[in-house]
């Protein structure tokens, strides 16, 4: 039986789900959470299904030897590869993200969205069945982000390398007349000034932070997991590399603690 004040356990590759932790922690600001950044790993959109299946189980059973009540894996990758398994592997309630294809199709004027994700999330089975289920007419125009997680695992987020990279990226989409993009990885919300600098405001950046933050809600909600307590929630940070970068993304909130870890 998990008790409500238990935490809510988040993995990711690297850095990239805080993204996500931001959205949960402000949409529930008094549950406390456990994040781990797998950076000695990352990038995980290289890696095969098998290894990705594997990493993930390692996380899984780090947050679940830490008491988490509930786990959100905060990594389209991760997602897309494994959360099937993951599922029928534990009785604890899973939260993925995948790509929001399905918003971004029913928003598009033009019929054609961009889609900029990992290789191992646009090679998937999972992403192959979502696209499958859109209306015949709306074409995709996939990217995949190679470089992108390594450069914002490395602190260069704003640098001229990744301007350079991700106009290489997205010139070709936006030429091909999508007025919808998709920001199909966790660490891509953190390129969003980068990207509108490159194709401006006329095309609708989309990303699912918030809506897996509010289906964490939900599904702590029926499963009557919710913590009632009044206090704000206390964030623990585990990453296995040098913290510095994860503590430029987060440190902002006073409740949260970083500690550098082998696992
Ligand atoms: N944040 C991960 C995702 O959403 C990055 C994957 C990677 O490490 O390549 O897919």
């Amino acid at each position: 039986m998990k008790s409500n004040n238990f935490p809510i356990g988040i993995f990711d590759s690297g850095v990239g789900g805080t993204s996500i932790w931001k959205e949960i922690s402000t949409l529930l600001p008094n549950e406390h959470t456990i994040y781990l950044s797998d950076s000695k790993n990352a990038p995980y959109g290289i890696k095969s299904k098998q290894e990705i299946i594997d990493l993930s189980i390692k996380n899984t059973n780090f947050l679940i030897n830490q008491n988490c009540k509930l786990i959100v894996v905060a990594c389209n990758t991760a997602t897309t590869n494994a959360i099937q398994l993951l599922r029928t592997k534990y009785q604890i309630p899973f939260i993925g993200i995948e790509p929001a294809i399905k918003p971004a199709a029913l928003k598009t004027k033009t019929n054609t969205i961009g889609i900029l994700a990992t290789k191992g999330t646009l090679t998937s089975e999972l992403f192959a069945k979502t696209s499958n289920t859109l209306h015949k007419g709306i074409i995709i125009k996939e990217t995949i982000g190679e470089g992108l997680v390594e450069l914002i695992e490395a602190g260069k987020i704003a640098s001229e390398e990744m301007h350079n990279l991700l106009s290489s990226y997205l010139e070709p989409m936006t030429n091909e007349g999508i007025d919808c993009l998709v920001l199909g990885c966790t660490h891509y919300p953190y390129l969003i000034p980068k990207i509108k600098e490159i194709i401006g405001d006329k095309i609708e950046i989309i990303d699912s932070g918030l809506a897996v933050a509010k289906q964490t809600k939900h599904i702590l909600t029926t499963h009557q997991l919710l913590n009632h307590k009044d206090n704000s929630g206390n964030h623990q940070f585990y990453i296995n590399k040098n913290k510095n970068v994860l503590t430029s993304l987060v440190a902002s909130n006073l409740n949260v603690k970083i500690s550098e870890r082998n696992f």
